[in-house]
């Protein structure tokens, strides 16, 4: 059983990473990010009530990705373990996982960090399309699908996200520099943080995250 956290700036391959890592050890990927999207395709209270800051790159309040995240570790899947993408994103959000964690007999065994500099996660997510029915994530270079626009997996006409755009990009890395950085040195003094250079292509980086946590 392992318990992990993905932290990293956006674009950083996080959620790629997580998809590969959580079949190879048969625990679930649990995206932040992607529920609120669900969310909001759907039309449900949550999505109406996110829409406009996840639009525009800002964060979700502390108080409600809190609720959020306790519902979905409590489920039945998450005792085999499970990967956490994109959550814990702010230095209170860390303390309300220790505490939901706390409350369901459960910690945490590593907290990986992807690592990327900016102007390479600018080209990244500038080129990124995704699936909004599998959520299958694509690059136009490094792995764009074998019909154009097409998800591979599932037929379904891509989508670029609409955070995606390079000025909320920017404004995302600059929350992410004020927000969440700071959990980096959090992770490291407690000795749960391993270090990844994200920059490497993605068989390789999935090699080193692997090696991180003693699997390969
Ligand atoms: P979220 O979905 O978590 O977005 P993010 O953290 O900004 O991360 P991304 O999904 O953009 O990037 P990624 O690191 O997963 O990269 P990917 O693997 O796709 O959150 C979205 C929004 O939801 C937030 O802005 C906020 O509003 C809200 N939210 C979510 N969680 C929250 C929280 N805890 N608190 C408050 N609000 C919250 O890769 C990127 C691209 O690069 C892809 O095209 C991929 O194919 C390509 N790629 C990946 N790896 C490589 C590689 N090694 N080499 C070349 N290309 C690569």
């Amino acid at each position: 059983m392992m318990n992990l956290v993905f932290l990293g700036p956006p674009g950083a391959g996080k959620g790629t990473q997580a998809k590969i890592v959580s079949e190879k050890l048969g625990i679930p990927h649990i995206s932040t990010g992607d529920m609120l999207r669900e969310a909001i395709a759907s039309g449900t209270e949550l999505g109406k009530k996110v829409e406009e800051i996840v639009k525009s790159g800002q964060l979700v309040s502390d108080d409600l990705m809190a609720q959020i995240v306790e519902e979905r570790l409590a489920k039945d899947d998450c005792t085999k373990g499970f990967i956490l993408d994109g959550y814990p994103r702010t230095i209170p959000q860390v303390h309300a996982l220790e505490e939901i964690l706390k409350k369901l007999s459960k910690s945490l065994d590593a907290v990986i960090f992807i690592d990327v500099e900016e102007e390479e996660l600018v080209r990244r997510i500038t080129s990124r399309r995704v699936c909004p029915k599998c959520h299958a994530v694509y690059s136009l270079i490094s792995s764009p699908p074998k019909e154009d626009e097409i998800c591979d997996k599932c037929g379904t006409k891509l989508v670029q996200r609409d955070d995606d755009k390079e000025e909320t990009v920017r404004d995302r890395y600059k929350i992410y520099l004020e927000k969440t950085q700071p959990i980096v040195s959090y992770y490291e003094k407690n000795k749960l943080l391993k270090r990844i250079d994200g920059k490497l292509p993605v068989e390789e980086v999935t090699k080193m995250i692997l090696e991180a946590l003693g699997r390969i």
